[in-house]
């Protein structure tokens, strides 16, 4: 009877336990981590992501919640300093869809994912270590004609 209680107390324990541990495993990802949406109507949604200076990688998942293919309204996500935005948006148009609209030599592209269409999702996880604390960077979409419009601001907490 005795040890039956213990038995069950200690199972009791272990379950709050891993229960405490995968809360944090949980919460620790999510501040890693960000999901943009982008639809049919050239919009980024949220237009800002917050990082965490204490984080060694981040996740950007992007997700087109569109209709239209990847030929006429493609969505990719492309990370850069603000001030080198437009110009990773011009070397990207001429490298075209067959390089993801990305050009693989600008070495000013500091981390982007694939083309995307409607329904679909992509994502992207780059070291922390190409962010210097201090600096203003920001996203964009790099599609034709897409990057006047869709663009986004990083903050670094
Ligand atoms: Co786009």
């Amino acid at each position: 009877m005795h040890t039956l209680f213990l038995h069950s107390k200690i199972w009791r324990n272990a379950v709050i336990a891993s229960a405490l541990c995968l809360a944090g495993g949980l919460a620790s990802a999510q501040n890693c981590a960000a999901t943009i949406e982008s639809d049919d109507a050239l919009r980024f949604t949220p237009e800002k992501i917050e990082i965490p200076l204490a984080c060694k990688t981040f996740m950007v998942t992007l997700k087109h919640t569109g209709r239209l293919p990847k030929l006429a309204m493609g969505h990719n996500w492309v990370l850069a300093k603000l001030s080198d935005l437009d110009g990773v948006a011009r070397t990207g148009m001429l490298a075209g869809a067959d390089h993801n609209y990305v050009d693989p030599k600008d070495t000013r592209v500091l981390a982007h994912t694939g083309v995307v269409g409607g329904g679909e999702s992509t994502s992207v996880t780059f070291d922390m270590e190409k962010l210097v604390p201090g600096e203003r960077y920001g996203f964009v979409c790099t599609f034709a004609g897409h990057s006047p419009v869709m663009r986004g601001v990083i903050t670094l907490k």
